[in-house]
């Protein structure tokens, strides 16, 4: 399937079953769901004052708030992901359907999470709520803020972005996106952005590290990209504590 074809199969339902009960299923291609700016700050390993002036980039952006709560403080922020091209209504309809599905497995499947942060399923789905509900308003208010595109292609000049920040599909996702895409998104993110990519978690869907991790950062390493590892305060996935920082030293200012 080509990368194309991948962002186009959004509303196909997976073929994908698990094959043990420590497997975590997303019955769709890709779950709908998005994190709060306060959880962004906490799995990215930033804080308010990592904000630069110069513009972020969130791919995936999903339902998630960061965008419009960092565009609140003052810093330009873009957001992409290939459902923006939706309507509100469908894009409500999509993220309403993915959290019922997601806490309703998170109820059956508690035991396989680190709740410290969250404390319950209750306000986990409470998060995902609020995240989406700010979402949708300042897409209805900000389009512009949302652009309709996918990884591996991004419709932005080289060095756009001073922080590009990639949470919760690259490495999640690794049954259903292959190596070579996670090369090739790795490689896009690099190039629209001036200073650091962040990528968070590096566990996929099985809650092991992905398999990808090392020898995508061998390669990237290999052609003069630093990579290196830090730890975050977050922990949802058991052991899924650290973010994985990219940056170019070559990519012009
Ligand atoms: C689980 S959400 C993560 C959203 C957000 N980053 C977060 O951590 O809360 C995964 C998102 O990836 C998006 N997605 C799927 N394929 C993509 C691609 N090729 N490029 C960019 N985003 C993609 C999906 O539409 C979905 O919104």
């Amino acid at each position: 399937m080509s990368h194309h074809g991948q962002i186009y199969t959004l509303y196909t339902i997976s073929v994908h079953h698990c094959m043990t009960q420590t497997t975590f299923e997303v019955d769709r291609e890709f779950l709908f769901i998005g994190r709060t700016f306060e959880e962004y700050l906490s799995l990215f390993g930033l804080d308010r004052t990592d904000l630069t002036d110069r513009p972020i980039l969130d791919c995936p952006g999903g339902p998630s708030s960061f965008t419009a709560v960092a565009s609140a403080l003052g810093t330009e922020v873009m957001a992409v992901d290939p459902m923006y091209e939706h309507t509100l209504e469908t894009l409500e309809a999509e993220y309403r359907d993915a959290i019922d599905r997601n806490v309703s497995q998170l109820r059956e499947k508690r035991d396989l999470f680190v709740w410290d942060y969250y404390d319950s399923v209750e306000i986990r789905r409470r998060y995902l709520r609020a995240a989406a509900e700010r979402f949708l308003t300042d897409f209805a208010r900000h389009p512009g803020r949302y652009v309709a595109a996918g990884l591996p292609d991004l419709p932005f000049a080289d060095d756009t972005f001073e922080l590009t920040l990639s949470g919760n599909l690259l490495f999640v996702y690794d049954d259903r996106l292959d190596r070579e895409f996670h090369e090739a998104a790795a490689r896009e993110l690099l190039r629209v952005t001036a200073g650091e990519v962040r990528v968070f978690p590096l566990a996929s869907l099985d809650r092991t590290r992905s398999a990808f991790v090392d020898d995508l950062v061998e390669t990237l390493r290999d052609e003069g990209v630093a990579a290196r590892f830090e730890s975050v305060d977050y922990e949802f996935q058991p052991g899924a504590t650290e973010v994985l920082v990219l940056s170019d030293p070559l990519s012009g200012r």
